[in-house]
């Protein structure tokens, strides 16, 4: 896949990113994506979404999956998003999500999809037997983004190929049906220090809801003796920390554990080997645990708070995809004229 050449989108600046809600949200999720929320919801319109369509990709059951919606929203809600800023609603409430991604799939090349890492991922050895939703993924997820035509998507750093995935899609549209500048081509967010955030169990491999090993991830909803025991058992080498960044390469697990402390505190890497050089990790492991209870403690308590009112989350998810609605039934309602769509 290559760039397009420049593109004279002239729209307004939105921000817009997504979460499946199929699982427990942990500290990986936290500092690649829901903290960018909280700060870009100042700077630009913002539209955060639970993507329901994206989880039944994967099996998922029908009974839970409305609390796992709620689940996720608490979650944006506690760490800081604010309604009244923010719109904040569920993909499945939008159906030109679906209808834009049909048209999508008709743009977007079988050799492109081809090259998605995610789904090789996660199809495993057993491509056959995935859904072709699993397959089609990376294409719903650029209807998404261009429904609401957004300029910024703040992610984690394994966003990125879907991505370039969605401006190579955006690029194609504009070109074949002669409409430069129609969408424009999103810019990922995916700066800081928690853009990737790995397994405490293994340096090597990202932090992840689908890791089966529990003590791999911290969740937003640990409790404070939870979160110390998982960092207490995080695995480490036997070295202090050293006082130069330069020296943390090759100890994967040394370097995650600082690149955790440096998001949560708010400080950079090196200013937290300037406070730990020379220390070990049994000095340093009850300090990184102190300040993990100190941030997500109150995040996972707010989301108890707020999931004991669901009918107050449902209220919130109601009007934000009323706000939602009047940006994404407009734009399908072009994409049909351009099409040609007899229904236009
Ligand atoms: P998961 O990958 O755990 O299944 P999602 O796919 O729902 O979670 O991801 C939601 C957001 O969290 C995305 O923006 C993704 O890039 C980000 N994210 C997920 N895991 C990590 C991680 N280990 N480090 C940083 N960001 C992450
Ligand atoms: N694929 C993203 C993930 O796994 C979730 C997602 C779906 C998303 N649609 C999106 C993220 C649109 C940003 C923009 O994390």
């Amino acid at each position: 896949m290559t760039d397009q050449a420049p593109n004279p989108y002239a729209g307004p600046q939105r921000v817009l990113s997504g979460v499946q809600p199929t699982g427990d949200l942990h500290l990986g999720n936290y500092l690649g994506a829901l903290v960018k929320f909280v700060r870009l919801q100042h700077e630009m319109p913002t539209f955060i979404f639970v993507a329901d369509l994206h989880a039944i990709t994967e099996w998922q059951d029908p009974a839970k999956l409305k609390g796992q919606v709620r689940e996720i929203t608490a979650a944006f809600l506690a760490t800081g998003l604010d309604p009244k800023v923010a719109t904040i609603f569920a993909q499945s409430a939008i159906p030109e999500h679906a209808e834009l991604a049909w048209v999508f799939d008709c743009v977007a090349r079988v050799g492109w999809l081809d090259r998605m890492t995610q789904f090789k991922d996660k199809a495993g050895k057993h491509k056959e037997r995935a859904s072709v939703g699993l397959y089609a993924y990376p294409v719903l997820q650029a209807a998404d983004i261009l429904l609401y035509k957004a300029t910024h998507v703040p992610v984690g750093e394994d966003q990125k190929q879907h991505l370039e995935l969605t401006r190579d899609i955006a690029g194609k549209f504009n070109h074949d049906f002669e409409r430069p500048g129609f969408f424009p081509l999103p810019e990922p967010l995916t700066q800081g220090p928690g853009a990737r955030v790995m397994s405490l169990r293994d340096g090597q491999v990202k932090m992840s809801k689908s890791d089966p090993s529990d003590y791999s991830r911290i969740n937003l909803t640990d409790d404070a003796d939870t979160i110390a025991q998982k960092v207490k058992k995080a695995r480490t080498d036997a070295e202090p920390l050293p006082e130069q960044l330069e020296a943390l390469e090759g100890r994967p697990e040394a370097q995650n554990l600082v690149a955790i402390y440096a998001a949560l505190a708010g400080l950079s890497p090196a200013q937290v080997l300037g406070e730990f050089a020379g220390q070990g990790f049994g000095a340093f492991k009850p300090k990184l645990a102190d300040l993990a209870v100190s941030v997500m403690g109150p995040i996972g308590a707010e989301m108890r708070r707020l999931l004991a009112d669901p009918a107050e989350i449902d209220r919130i998810l109601g009007d934000g995809a009323e706000r939602a609605r009047a940006i994404a039934t407009p734009t399908m309602a072009e994409v049909r004229k351009i099409v040609g769509f007899w229904a236009g």
